[in-house]
């Protein structure tokens, strides 16, 4: 049975009082769900973060995939771990868009993730021009096999997956249940391809793209949905809560 895990990314939102704020609403209401839940903080402010979450995951939303080095502006994986960092999200499509994110560098971040311990938050998905086009399932198969090469059986496991159709992030357009259920069932079968049928069944995979309290029952009822990885509706502590209850 795999144990759903929603995930707020914040993007580059909230400072620290707003971060301090928002946690002192929200963690404490988060004992005993029936569902993993967290947040992705921008860097500066995770360790804060970290000190006012008892319940709630915090996420980094990116890192680097050397151990140290001359990379100003980066943050390495180790220095996340200091912070008591467990998940960090990866080749969200904001990073591949304008960030230079590549299938290559998220299967670097991915490698030295797994090989540290912590638990990717992988993100796929296709343009508006690939849906319409009919590209989806070639699209997500090959970041999904670009970004587990040489990933090993056992760590797979771990990886959470989250995929997210460009055109309905921040759109307000969310994909329709069937469609998501549709994709995410493609990507475990890839998974099943790769590896086996037991890291598919494993491994959970999670819907994003304008996510809502009022969308997200129906869309975590699919059979191959196992969470949601949601931005604007995460960042109000009364939207968060009717997401992850
Ligand atoms: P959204 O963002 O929920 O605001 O569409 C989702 C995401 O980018 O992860």
């Amino acid at each position: 049975m795999r144990k759903p895990i929603i995930i707020g990314n914040w993007k580059m939102f909230k400072t620290s009082d707003e971060t301090v704020s928002f946690l002192n609403a929200v963690d404490g209401a988060c004992q005993q769900l029936e569902v993993e839940a967290g947040v992705a903080v921008p860097f500066v402010n995770l360790g804060l973060a970290k000190q006012h979450a008892k319940n709630l995951i915090i996420a980094a939303q990116n890192c680097h995939f050397e151990d140290q080095g001359a990379f100003t502006g980066e943050i390495s994986v180790d220095m996340l771990q200091d912070l008591g960092i467990t998940h960090v999200v990866i080749g969200h499509s904001e990073r591949r868009e304008m960030f230079n994110e590549t299938d290559e560098t998220v299967n670097k971040k991915m490698l030295k993730l797994l090989a540290k311990g912590l638990t990717p938050i992988l993100c796929c998905g296709e343009s508006l021009g690939q849906y319409e086009n009919n590209e989806t399932a070639m699209v997500v198969k090959t970041q999904i096999q670009k970004a587990f090469k040489g990933v090993n059986l056992e760590d797979a496991k771990t990886v959470i997956i989250a995929y997210e159709p460009i055109w309905a992030i921040g759109t307000g357009k969310t994909a329709t249940a069937q469609i998501a259920q549709d994709v995410c069932a493609i990507i475990r079968q890839e998974i099943a391809n790769i590896y086996d049928e037991v890291v598919a069944n494993t491994i959970r995979i999670q819907y994003g793209g304008s996510v809502k309290p009022e969308n997200i029952k129906e869309l975590l009822a699919q059979p191959d949905i196992d969470g949601a990885l949601v931005g604007g509706a995460s960042l109000d502590p009364t939207s968060f809560l009717g997401l992850v209850k």
